[in-house]
C-alpha cells in the first residue's frame, strides 16, 4: 500500500480531479465548480515562476486567487529559470495552498522555447533538478508533476524512471505526446506500464485525456487501477460535472442559465481592479452553456458580444420571459 504525502493521505482513493486549464479554470469558475459539484482536488491555472519572482508579481497574483471552499487547492507552476522554483514554492506556501504541481506538459511554443512545460521531457536531468528545487521551498507541501507520455514519441518507461527518482507525491500523465497536442485520441493503453512502475513507490499515479464524465472515469479507473484521474475540457459549460447525484441532462435550462449569470457575476466581482481580466474570456464560457436546446443559436448570437455580467443578466431574463423559453 502506498503512503501518500501531504493532504493526499487524507483523501480516499481513487481521486476525481479537475485538470488545470489556463484562462478557463480560473478563480471564478473553480468557486462555481466547488459549489455545484466539487472534485476531490482543484488546481490553479499554471503561473510562471519567472514572473512571480519579478516586479511583475502583482499582475500575476490574480492567477493565484482561491476561495476556502476549493480546498484542497493546488497551485500549478512552470518556468524557464531553475533558480526561481524554490522561491516560488516558498511563496505558494505563504499563500496557503495545499500543494504545488509542476507543469511539464504544456506544448505551447512560448513555454517550451524557454525550457518550460513539455520541453522538460527532453531534458530529464533539468526536470529532476526542478523537482528538487521546488521541494526545497515547499516545506511540508506535496510536490507533484503533470506531464505527457513523451515529446516527439512515447517514452513512458524512461521518462517515468527519471521522475520517480525524485519521489514526487504524484505524477499525472496526459496520455499524449507534446507533438500530438490534443489532436489525436489519448493513448490509454500506455497507462498500464506507468501504474505498474509506481506500485512499489509512494508516488500516486493519475491519468488524463478525453474523459467525458464520471461514468467514463469510473470505467478507466476500473480497467487501469489508477490512483486517480483528471478531467479537463469536459468541465466547459458544466460545473455539475462532479456531482454524482445529477446528470447533465437533468439540469433544467432555467437553472443552467441562472448559474451562467452567477458565473459571469462572480467573474466580474473577482477579476476587478489590479486583478482585472478581459470579459472576452468569460464569453467563451457563456457560449459553452448555451447549446442543445431550441433557440440556442439565436441566444448565442445575442450573447456573443456581451461586455459585462449585467448585460448577460438582462439578455437571459428577456429570453426567460420569451415565448420560445416557455415552450421548451
Ligand atoms: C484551454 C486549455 C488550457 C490548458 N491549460 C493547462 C494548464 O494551465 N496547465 C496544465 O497542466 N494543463 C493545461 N491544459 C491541459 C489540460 O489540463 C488537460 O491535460 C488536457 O485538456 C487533456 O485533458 P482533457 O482531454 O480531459 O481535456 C489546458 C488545456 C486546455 C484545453
Amino acid at each position: 500500500m502506498k503512503k501518500p504525502a501531504g493532504f493526499y493521505k487524507d483523501l480516499k482513493l481513487p481521486l476525481y480531479m479537475q485538470a488545470p486549464m489556463a484562462d478557463v479554470t480560473d478563480a471564478a469558475f473553480r468557486k462555481l465548480i466547488a459549489k455545484y459539484g466539487k472534485p476531490d482536488v482543484l488546481f490553479t491555472e499554471f503561473v510562471t515562476c519567472d514572473g512571480l519572482c519579478s516586479a511583475g508579481r502583482k499582475n500575476l497574483l490574480k492567477h493565484l486567487i482561491y476561495d476556502e471552499t476549493e480546498r484542497p487547492i493546488v497551485a500549478q507552476i512552470w518556468g524557464g529559470r531553475l533558480e526561481k522554483y524554490q522561491e516560488t514554492a516558498e511563496l505558494i506556501g505563504e499563500l496557503g495552498f495545499d500543494g504545488i504541481d509542476i507543469n511539464m506538459g504544456c506544448p505551447v511554443k512560448n513555454v517550451t522555447k524557454i525550457g518550460g512545460g513539455a520541453a522538460l521531457i527532453k531534458d530529464p536531468e533539468r526536470a529532476k533538478k526542478i523537482i528538487e528545487e521546488t521541494k526545497k521551498g515547499a516545506g511540508n507541501l506535496p510536490v507533484t508533476v503533470k506531464t505527457r507520455i513523451g515529446y516527439n514519441r512515447i517514452i513512458v518507461k524512461e521518462w517515468m524512471e527519471h521522475l520517480l527518482e525524485t519521489e514526487p507525491a504524484a505524477i499525472t500523465l496526459h496520455m499524449r505526446t507534446a507533438k500530438e497536442m490534443s489532436k489525436v485520441e489519448a493513448h490509454w493503453e500506455e497507462i498500464h506500464l506507468a501504474v505498474e512502475m509506481t506500485k512499489k513507490s509512494n508516488t500516486l499515479i493519475f491519468g488524463n485525456g478525453d474523459i467525458t464524465d464520471l461514468g467514463h472515469a469510473d470505467e478507466i479507473i476500473k480497467e487501469t487501477n489508477l490512483d486517480g484521474v483528471m478531467l479537463g475540457r469536459a468541465i466547459f459549460g458544466n460545473p455539475w460535472l462532479y456531482d454524482r447525484n445529477r446528470k447533465y441532462e437533468d439540469i433544467l435550462l432555467d437553472e443552467r442559465l441562472t448559474v451562467m449569470v452567477e458565473h459571469a457575476e462572480l467573474y466580474e466581482s473577482i477579476f476587478t481592479g489590479i486583478n482585472s481580466k478581459s470579459f472576452l474570456l468569460m464569453r467563451k464560457h457563456i457560449l459553452a452553456y448555451i447549446s442543445g436546446f431550441k433557440g440556442a443559436k439565436e441566444l448565442r448570437l445575442r450573447l456573443q458580444s456581451v461586455e459585462s455580467a449585467s448585460e448577460v443578466k438582462e439578455i437571459v431574463s428577456s429570453f426567460k420571459s420569451s415565448v420560445e423559453f416557455q415552450e421548451i
